[in-house]
């Protein structure tokens, strides 16, 4: 996915260049720009004071020293002072500077924190969403993986109500490890099925013969074994027949749906957040089995409901499981009809599971 958001500490990515939220003389501070210098070595610092500051909103690059990445952006952010004094503007900056200084040096991956959502105060829920909007933006034109590092869960303000909404339906659909597992279940189905039918054959002989007459009955009733013979009875289909019934594959019903919603494809796996390429790739194979994740993301997308992203699902190998949060929380979000991307992410962040992409 182009862009995922990530929880870990900038200094540690290996990526091809960092952004670092500096302040205008670049000489160095606390939070994320102090992690980045501490990490750097020293010749950082140096690299920079021959950079003479940054402009607020202004974007330069360096070497990347001792950390792991190859080139470190410094932008400068803009200082909170309401939201009435152009800092969305000089945000959206920051990170449309350092995208394109990322792209000129040929980076093929950038990591940004959160810019301004620290010391500078920008409420971090719309740090975050000036980030996710000028990065997808960009990346409807470019390739290249954008990650957005989250480094504390204040970054997610997610509402008590929905918090608690969201624990009661686990709570209440979670199928944990010492329950029965699906075959114990379906052997106990099978079995009292069996039963009424023993007790439907003696209560209605008349009314069950003509079914036991398709079955070889053991002691006139029909036995565990009976649907076994049943089946063997049914005529066998050839592999080639079989195969000739293929269903409608993942990619078809993608395109379908695509069509269905009257959006185009850019629309919609940009709102999935899956590129160009592999997007073209799901088009272009029609046996293509994506990943459980860029599938659900695509059932986001179209907005589908549960039934159908089950169908979509299922097209492509998956089954949303209730023993597993991840699953549960998605199936909470479309039964709610609720298809923000942002509030899925808040939940899944906030129940420490991974994050769907934009
Ligand atoms: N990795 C990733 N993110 C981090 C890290 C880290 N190691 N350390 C802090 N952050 C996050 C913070 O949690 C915050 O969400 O980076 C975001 C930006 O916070 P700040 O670093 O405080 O930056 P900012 O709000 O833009 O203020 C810039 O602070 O450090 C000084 O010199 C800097 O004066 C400048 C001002």
């Amino acid at each position: 996915m182009p862009i995922q958001i990530i929880r870990t500490d900038i200094t540690k990515l290996n990526c091809d260049a960092i952004v670092n939220a500096a302040n205008n003389s670049l000489l160095g501070g606390g939070g994320v720009d102090g992690a980045i210098h501490r990490a750097a070595g020293p010749n950082l610092l140096r690299e920079c004071r021959t950079l003479h500051g940054c402009e607020t909103g202004q974007a330069k690059i360096t070497g990347a020293y001792k950390l792991p990445c190859k080139y470190v952006i410094h932008t400068v952010g803009p200082v909170w002072r309401g939201g009435q004094n152009g800092e969305k503007q000089l945000l959206e900056s920051c990170y449309r500077e350092s995208l394109k200084l990322a792209k000129k040096y040929e980076c093929e991956s950038v990591a940004f924190p959160l810019i301004s959502s620290g010391v500078y105060g920008y409420p971090k829920d719309q740090a975050l969403k000036v980030a996710m909007d000028v990065c997808s933006d960009f990346l409807l034109k470019n390739d290249m993986l954008v990650n957005i590092v989250i480094f504390d869960k204040a970054a997610y303000q997610i509402s008590e109500k929905l918090f608690s909404d969201i624990r009661a339906y686990i709570d209440d659909h979670y199928v944990d490890l010492h329950t029965d597992s699906l075959y114990e279940r379906m052997l106990r189905e099978q079995c009292s099925q069996i039963l009424e039918m023993d007790e439907c054959v003696a209560e209605f002989p008349k009314l069950a013969m003509p079914l036991a007459d398709s079955f070889q009955l053991e002691d006139n009733k029909p036995s565990m074994a009976a649907p076994m013979q049943a089946q063997q009875l049914a005529p066998q289909m050839s592999l080639d027949e079989k195969l000739g019934q293929i269903d409608e594959s993942f990619s078809q019903m993608l395109l379908r749906k695509i069509d269905e919603k009257g959006m185009t494809d850019a629309q919609c796996y940009k709102k999935a957040n899956v590129d160009r390429k592999l997007f073209s790739k799901i088009r272009s194979n029609v046996h293509y089995s994506p990943s459980k994740t860029t599938a659900i993301a695509f059932a986001i997308a179209l907005e589908l409901s549960l039934e159908e992203t089950k169908e979509m699902l299922m097209k492509a190998g998956y089954a949303l499981s209730h023993s597993n949060k991840f699953d549960l929380i998605i199936e909470y979000f479309i039964q709610s009809g609720n298809y923000n991307i942002f509030e899925i992410n808040e939940a899944l962040f906030m129940f420490d599971q991974s994050l769907l992409g934009m």
